[in-house]
């Protein structure tokens, strides 16, 4: 599937040019604002898809003039500034710098008068973007003193819109996201709130809905007379590196179930939702979550495993140990490895197993999503009996390379009888040019564009606490005899992964 005029003929696009939007990014200074959130705006404004009349203001504590920070930008974007000069030139004439503290209502009051100076300059009726790019302790103090400014209004025809983004993590538990939750809508409607997890950003993420439902042939067979387990696993090959503050009061369920691992099961499992719209696929995103069979004290020792990365080789590195990372407690029992077996309790999937893991420091960066259908009930292939034949697979590929891969049974040349497994793979880069919007460019597009489809709801957030609140309290409470199995870094994670959920041959995918 090499040439693109084979594979995509026909085809039918939408994308919708946003109307004039002022973005502000608190935590400008920072990581995620030069190495994701500007680039993405500078492709988005590339593409035509940011407003040439839109603004964007950088805002955080440390001083900066508004060149200083465009010095910044043009610095840290090198590459594409020489690359585009003429767009980037124009692009940055577009960005601007708010100095202020995030607890000072001054900031405030001085932000509404640079916005509306920049804005009448160029659209008085502007729509604006809050993006809360700091550490999440603070987002309340923004989103409250933003609102006491008067800078979150909306009239009620809700134009100009004022949306904030917000990233991850949504609480610390159930009872923390509660309080954020009730916080944030003192000042904001549901409908302002953008919380982002950039996974449902990802074409591959977004291509199961279109799978599932553009398609006729998945649906008949998507379920649990045809449908004998799921996969899904996000593996990173690096360790915790500089994020060990927050990962030792984090740790891997938390940073990674409680979102990208359930949003993934989500987009597989659920039922299909009307129209593709926001709140009629986010209503069917937390029915499914609902229907997860709920974990309890006991369920927790069976279907959960918990690990910890030791040292090891990665890619032929040595690496250290989680406990003797910077800034990692040397007993910590943080776990850098999870996994568990799901069940969703409902007519289509009653008694499939969902086998669902994340961990650091395995053998390499891979996320997937593997389905394996049901072995055929009988072989007319005598000798061969149907265990000898491999179960069809349809992998999704999510990164590092964007893709699926089905697996069919398939005869080989040769003897009568011969037959081996054939993998029809298709890789995203090879069939289609690099237009394809990135993760944060699509987000942040849709933002701008007011369309929340790829955004969580709070009660989505809520329902997948509820659902690892029993796990989290079993590993947490003192004394718990529940293990943290360390494992060697570079490898699959801990062998009793393996153990505990399979047998009669069934494993883990290769990581
Ligand atoms: N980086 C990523 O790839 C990534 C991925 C997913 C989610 N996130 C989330 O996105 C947010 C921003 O990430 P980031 O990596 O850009 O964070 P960061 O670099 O640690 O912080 C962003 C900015 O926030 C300000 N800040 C830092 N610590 C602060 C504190 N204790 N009190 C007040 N202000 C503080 C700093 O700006 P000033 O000192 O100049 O005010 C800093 O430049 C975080 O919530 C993070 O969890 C990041």
């Amino acid at each position: 599937m090499n040439n693109s005029h084979d594979v995509w003929r026909g085809s039918f696009c939408i994308e919708v040019s946003p109307i004039p939007n002022t973005i502000v990014i608190f935590g400008a200074s920072g990581d995620l604002t030069h190495r994701k959130l500007l680039p993405a705006l500078f492709h988005l404004y590339r593409k035509k898809l940011l407003h040439e009349n839109s603004i964007i203001v950088g805002c955080a504590r440390t001083p900066m003039t508004d060149e200083e920070f465009k010095d910044k930008v043009t610095e840290r974007l090198a590459g594409v500034a020489a690359k585009f000069s003429e767009e980037f030139t124009s692009f940055i004439d577009k960005v601007f710098y708010h100095t202020g503290h995030y607890d000072d209502p001054n900031t405030y009051a001085e932000l509404a008068l640079k916005l509306c100076k920049l804005e009448k300059q160029r659209c008085p009726d502007a729509c604006r973007v809050y993006y809360l790019s700091t550490p999440s302790n603070i987002y309340i103090d923004i989103v409250s003193l933003l609102g006491e400014a008067g800078l979150t209004h909306e009239s009620s025809s809700g134009m100009p819109w004022r949306h904030v983004v917000i990233e991850k993590p949504f609480g610390h538990d159930l009872k923390s996201a509660e309080i954020i939750d009730r916080q944030l809508h003192k000042t904001l409607r549901e409908s302002q709130i953008y919380r982002i997890d950039h996974y449902l950003g990802k074409e591959t993420v977004q291509n199961i809905m279109m799978m599932r439902f553009a398609n006729i042939i998945f649906e008949p067979i998507w379920n649990n007379h045809y449908i004998s387990n799921v996969q899904i696993t996000a593996a990173e090959s690096i360790g915790v590196e500089h994020r060990a503050g927050y990962y030792e009061q984090s740790g891997l369920l938390r940073d990674m179930f409680q979102n990208h691992m359930l949003e993934m099961l989500s987009l597989v499992a659920m039922e299909a939702p009307a129209s593709f719209e926001a709140n009629a696929v986010r209503n069917e995103k937390l029915k499914l979550i609902q229907s997860i069979r709920p974990f309890t004290p006991a369920s927790v020792k069976n279907d959960f495993i918990r690990g910890q990365y030791g040292a090891g080789k990665v890619y032929s590195e040595d690496v250290p140990a989680y406990r003797a990372e910077e800034n990692v407690a040397p007993e910590s029992m943080i776990e850098t490895y999870a996994c568990g077996r799901f069940f969703i309790d409902n007519w289509r999937w009653r008694g499939v197993p969902f086998y669902i893991r994340s961990g650091k420091r395995l053998a390499n960066r891979t996320s997937e999503i593997a389905i394996t259908f049901k072995q055929v009930p009988h072989s007319i292939f005598n000798p061969i009996r149907p265990e000898d034949l491999s179960p069809n697979q349809l992998v999704l590929n999510i990164q590092p390379e964007e893709g699926m891969a089905l697996s069919i049974e398939a005869k080989q040349p040769g003897p009568k009888l011969c037959m081996g497994t054939l993998t029809m793979d298709f890789k995203y880069s090879e069939v289609f040019d690099s237009t394809a919007l990135g993760a944060y460019e699509r987000l942040l597009l849709d933002c701008m564009l007011g369309d929340q489809t790829l955004f969580i709801r709070n009660d989505i957030i809520k329902a997948s606490w509820e659902l690892f609140e029993p796990v989290l309290n079993a590993w947490e409470t003192p004394g718990t005899d529940i293990p943290l199995h360390i494992y060697e870094s570079g490898g699959q994670g801990p062998e009793q992964a393996d153990l505990r959920f399979f047998k009669d041959g069934l494993r883990w995918r290769k990581i």
